[in-house]
């Protein structure tokens, strides 16, 4: 590999291509557009991995040999895994100040929650139902990523998912579509501020386009075959959310979607995103996407490939480096065309020139910042406050939490109780290992009690080197389990941590089993055998089974991978000092053979009431097993209580262009302050293509101390009633609708009201 010295350089010799701030990025993009040759052109379009962390298998064929010299003669446009000011300004170095035209690269980074300083899984975040904290731990990550060099995040991941199985649950925001756009609009606000060309701020990307959740029983990277409904209707909300809150990248998908590799797929990328969208950024491919359509059987060669991805509105190649290839020979052969390859190479000078790297190429590579930033005060705080607020109370019989603080046994029992490693998930590319605060760490700060701790039984046999490694769940040794029965035994409380390895979600990480993995199972309960007085904080990145639990242990704490400060976050929900206020944002099985369960489906043509006797056996049900989850969507416990009027609506009807409110007071009847979010679902009954049972369509997070009452008014107009329709129309349809407005998707709460 070449060897070139760094040298200190004056602006001045940057590039051809300075921007100026007074000539708008339009014009700025069409001169430069004007100076580039075919080669320029498709460089833009060729993206690299850094020289770290391959995600996906490496490339075959193509011009991989020299990533330098590439780099030096204008190449690439963007590179990936590169990290830190040093790596920066280095390979940004050779683009702006080797290659001719010295057209900067755009930095991406896998920024999904945090970027040293590890925040919730988004999941987990999701769970907070706090749209502003959302967008506040985006501005962080950003804050941070950014003083190391990073100028745009593969994220927010806006993949509405109903299938546990599939490990990427933990990336997305979950199974409903409403709360979905929201969360993806208030991350891509989080990421890319007011100002792109602020330096604290960066490019954001809505992923993966599109239905990549809905990947066939919920194994990675599978086929996915829904029809236009549920596409409409679940899957593209967000995306379109994140659209019109700026957005200024998209990624396609791996999977196939009714037949059509997302990548080539012209009816999503070119119609619906860059056409009725009007989306003006561009699209990057998903990691060897381009390639991976020859083993979909859709691209006959590499070529083809090219072809394909390019027609299907592909803009930039994610480390397949076909454009590099072969795109000039598809431009010569008339296969594509040089307005589709001009059109891909403005929308990626356009993101460049709004982040203002024509600017100042270096201007996210400024090593006293990385010192100050990183690790900061502010963004440590700032994960600690998101972690409390991701935190569910699953159940907590006769309130045994909050614990008390003074004079208490505790025995603290696990595989996770201790482990650094785990809480800081699975996206933790930038984080040191064994960073996070455990929660044996975070009890102890709390010093008035005595605490004892036992693993149990290890979960794993050993830790991952990082990413590509499996995970080596420990199914032999459970010779742990007799000292921790002895020490819970002898406590007034037992802790017991238990859940998931931090590495067993995530991408490639599907499961076909959702239970406690390894020894947990039976240490839970040879543990509840001796002492019944047992908190279980669960760890992990998915929707688990729990039926056991539920039905044996007294409270339940969902405390999913909550990132650096996972330990002191629970510790402090433990011990009170935070009421939990968090609710599901994916419903809880009771089998894993109910997957996909959420709570919007449709009512089928043979509905019946779950467990209730139906008068006959043909009905849409399991004979073995209930419809219903274990913990329904929504759903989520307070250590104070809430009560909530019946509801008032203003009016029993409506008709286009006017609107209705729907309200309620809601009562803080217990003895701590505390917050609960309200949630309005509402019910079409009929309609030109079959409706959910009821849809989420509001929330409000209200915050009430004990004693006190407050009204919350959700307003109703036609917007909320649209849904893409029998004739493939956005509309709201004339009917009647049912409101339900309570604590979780279950309730029973209702008032009805018509549109006309
Ligand atoms: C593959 C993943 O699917 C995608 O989400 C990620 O951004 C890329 N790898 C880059 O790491």
């Amino acid at each position: 590999m070449k060897k070139y010295a760094f040298g200190v350089l004056t602006l001045l010799s940057f590039s051809l291509v300075a921007q100026s701030k007074n000539t708008p990025v339009e014009d700025q993009v069409e001169a430069l557009l004007q100076k580039m040759t075919l080669e320029e052109k498709i460089g833009q379009m060729n993206q690299y991995n850094g020289f770290w962390n391959v995600t996906g298998p490496p490339p075959q064929g193509g011009e991989t040999s020299d990533k330098y010299q590439n780099l030096a003669t204008g190449r690439v446009g963007s590179m990936l895994n590169v990290r830190g000011v040093k790596e920066v300004r280095e390979v940004q170095r050779l683009a702006v100040e080797e290659s001719r035209l010295g057209i900067p690269l755009i930095i991406g980074f896998d920024l999904i929650h945090g970027y040293k300083t590890i925040s919730p899984i988004p999941l987990a975040e999701t769970a907070s139902w706090d749209l502003e904290a959302i967008q506040h731990s985006a501005a962080l990550g950003a804050k941070e990523a950014t003083a190391a060099g990073i100028n745009w995040t593969f994220a927010p991941m806006v993949d509405i998912t109903r299938d546990a199985r599939w490990g990427r649950v933990m990336e997305g925001a979950g199974e409903d579509p409403y709360l979905g756009s929201l969360v993806a609009a208030a991350r891509v606000r989080g990421f890319q501020g007011e100002d792109l060309s602020s330096p604290h701020t960066l490019a954001a990307c809505a992923k993966h386009f599109a239905a990549y959740g809905f990947s066939e029983a919920g194994r990675d990277y599978n086929t996915v075959d829904i029809g236009l409904n549920t596409l409409h209707n679940i899957v593209l909300p967000p995306f379109k959310a994140a659209a019109a809150a700026g957005v200024r990248t998209f990624m396609n998908s791996f999977n196939d979607l009714n037949g059509i590799p997302a990548t080539a797929d012209k009816y999503l990328q070119r119609e619906i995103l860059k056409g009725d969208w009007n989306f003006d950024g561009f699209v990057v491919s998903d990691w060897g996407s381009l390639r991976e359509m020859m083993d979909h059987g859709f691209a006959r060669d590499r070529k083809h490939a090219g072809e394909l991805a390019l027609n299907g509105g592909s803009d930039m190649d994610m480390e397949s480096y076909i454009y590099l290839d072969y795109a000039k020979e598809l431009l010569q052969e008339g296969k594509v065309t040089q307005e589709q390859i001009d059109d891909a190479v403005r929308r990626i000078l356009r993101v460049k020139f709004e982040l203002g790297l024509f600017e100042d190429p270096y201007r996210y590579c400024d090593e006293k910042r990385e010192q100050a930033v990183t690790g900061s005060e502010e963004i440590v705080s700032g994960v600690l406050d998101m972690a409390k607020k991701s935190i569910v109370l699953l159940k907590n019989q006769n309130n045994l939490l909050p614990l008390k603080k003074e004079g208490q046994k505790i025995a603290l029992i696990g595989p996770l109780a201790a482990d650094k490693n785990s809480p800081l998930g699975n996206w933790r590319i930038a984080a040191e290992n064994f960073s996070a605060v455990s929660v044996l760490e975070g009890l102890q700060s709390y010093p008035g009690n005595t605490i004892t701790h036992e693993q149990g039984v290890k979960l794993i046999n050993k830790v991952p080197a990082g990413f590509h490694e499996e995970v080596d769940i420990n199914t032999t040794d459970k010779s742990g389990i007799e000292e921790a029965v002895a020490s819970a035994k002898d406590a007034d409380v037992v802790v017991m941590v238990l859940g998931e390895y931090g590495f067993q979600s995530g991408e490639a990480r599907s499961r076909a089993n959702l239970d406690l993995p390894g020894f947990q199972q039976e240490l839970l309960e040879r543990v509840a055998a001796v002492n019944s007085n047992i908190v279980l904080v669960l760890m992990n990145g998915r929707p688990l089974v729990l039926n056991w639990a539920d039905a044996n242990v007294p409270a339940i704490v969902e405390a999913w991978q909550l990132g650096t400060q996972s330990g002191n976050a629970i510790a402090q929900v433990l011990y009170g000092d935070y009421n939990p206020s968090g609710k599901l944002p994916m419903s809880f099985p009771r089998s894993v053979g109910q997957m996909p369960l959420y709570y919007n489906h449709k009512s089928t043509g043979r509905p019946g009431a779950d467990g209730e006797d139906a008068g006959s056996v043909f009905w849409s049900h399991y004979i073995d097993e209930k419809n219903s989850p274990l913990y329904p969507f929504g759903f989520g416990l307070s250590y104070t209580s809430f009560e909530y009027s019946d509801i008032r609506l203003s009016a029993p009807q409506f008709s286009k262009g006017g609107t209705i409110t729907a309200q309620v007071d809601i009562t803080n009847t217990g003895k701590y302050n505390g917050k609960e979010v309200v949630q309005l679902y509402l019910k079409d009954h009929f309609a030109s293509a079959t409706r959910p049972v009821r849809e989420l369509k509001g929330f409000e997070l209200v915050e009430l101390k004990a004693g006190e009452t407050k009204t919350v008014v959700f307003s109703i107009d036609e917007s909320l009633l649209q849904f893409y329709n029998g004739q493939g129309q956005w509309m709201a349809e004339p009917g009647a609708f049912t409101a339900f407005i309570g604590s979780d998707s279950t309730t029973k709460r209702s008032a009805e009201f018509s549109f006309n």
